[in-house]
């Protein structure tokens, strides 16, 4: 008998308040099929919360969810808030208390979606996204304002250990697979940080052994993964090209609808983050039209890093054949609502719990 796992919700707000409940009733049967233990503790955190109280989140927020294994996120921000309240009070404070270093974000071909590249089914690498420094940093600020020589400045932070433990990472994975690390740099016009970054990729690289490195133009390589995304296996990047790489990806199979994620602290010292690529998506929220594919196959990473790998191929399966029985959400040029959607997607891990289940 396995011990119980707390997994702590944020739907969050727009769609995350849509796809969340439709993966977790998806994680909630495979759950039953694979006698799996889980408490789903639903925070009302995001938006709705800041509106009340003048924050995203309670105060002791980050104490309240270090006592979970896991956080399952829908996506947050509102129109009416500024993105950078809504961002900073939330997710990035996650991310970085933490140590969610790693930002993990598949790009697959799935049967069934089509590509709107016409050579498009054969995409299959991940992007490992440095997730806690970078370009996103709070150092900075405005000077003069309102006056005509008014002046922004924004500081990158890149540090040896934490270039490192991205990098790390990545050669790991790409060694698992096929071996083949494609680095995302800008050293030619970024001349401090960015050959810093190849720096230290390239030692990393070359101790770890046996990965196969080449270091691409950001610029460059976002033309290649229009052209050729089959060439690419793993693609390590700095905070904001993981970020602007991965919905270029998700594009490219498809829909940003199908995109997961998962933020993770790979030492599992403190819980770690699943959530889609996508955001809350306010022109299409509250109208049942939101693609929940992103949401579960984040489910399906959860499952992965809680150990249930048995679980986490049967939810995978089950969306992929709903997928390919021609089954689609609007933004895929189907015309299934959310909830029926995901009734199939019930449906096909019923089906296959006798042939998957133990
Ligand atoms: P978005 O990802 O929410 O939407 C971009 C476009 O993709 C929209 O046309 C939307 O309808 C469509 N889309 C996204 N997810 C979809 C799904 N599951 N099914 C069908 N269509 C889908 O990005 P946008 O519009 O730039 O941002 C909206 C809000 O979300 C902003 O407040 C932004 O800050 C926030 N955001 C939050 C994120 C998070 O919580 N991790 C990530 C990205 C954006
Ligand atoms: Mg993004």
């Amino acid at each position: 008998m396995s011990a119980r796992q707390r997994i702590a919700v944020i739907a969050g707000d727009g769609i995350g308040k849509e796809v969340v409940p439709a993966a977790i009733e998806c994680l909630e049967s495979i759950a039953s099929i694979h006698s799996l233990k889980f408490d789903f503790v639903d925070l009302p955190w995001g938006s709705d919360h800041y509106m009340a109280t003048g924050s995203m989140m309670p105060a002791d927020g980050l104490e309240q969810l270090s006592t979970h294994d896991a956080i399952f996120l829908g996506a947050v921000g509102i129109p009416e808030i500024p993105d950078t309240e809504t961002l900073w009070g939330l997710l990035i404070p996650i991310r970085r208390y933490f140590e969610q270093y790693i930002n993990l974000r598949p790009v697959r071909s799935l049967a069934g979606v089509d590509s709107p590249l016409k050579a498009g089914s054969n995409i299959d690498f991940l992007i490992v996204r440095e997730n806690n420094e970078g370009e996103y940093s709070e150092i900075g600020g405005r000077i003069y304002r309102g006056l005509p020589q008014e002046a922004a400045v924004q500081e990158s932070v890149f540090t040896r250990h934490g270039v490192q433990r991205a990098a790390r990472y990545a050669a790991t994975l790409a060694a698992s697979r096929a071996g083949r690390l494609t680095s995302a740099t800008k050293s030619n016009g970024i001349v401090h940080t960015m050959p810093f970054w190849d720096e230290i990729v390239e030692q990393v690289v070359t101790e770890a052994g046996g990965v196969e490195l080449e270091t691409v133009l950001i610029d460059a390589l976002a033309a290649r993964m229009v052209l050729k995304p089959w060439s690419l296996d793993v693609v390590v990047a700095s905070n904001l090209f993981g970020d602007i790489l991965s919905d270029l990806g998700s594009a490219l199979t498809g829909s940003i609808g199908v995109a997961p994620s998962a933020n993770l602290n790979p030492e599992r010292k403190h819980p770690s983050l699943f959530e889609p690529v996508h955001g809350s998506a306010p022109d299409i929220a509250g109208k049942g039209l939101a693609n929940p594919v992103g949401q579960i196959w984040s489910g399906v990473m959860m499952l992965d890093h809680l150990g249930h790998h048995e679980a986490a191929m049967h939810l995978s399966h089950a969306f992929e054949d709903v997928l390919a029985a021609g089954i689609s959400t609007r933004d895929l040029g189907g015309s299934a609502s959310t909830e029926e959607f995901t009734t199939a997607v019930l449906s096909a891990i019923s089906e296959t719990a006798k042939v998957v289940a133990p």
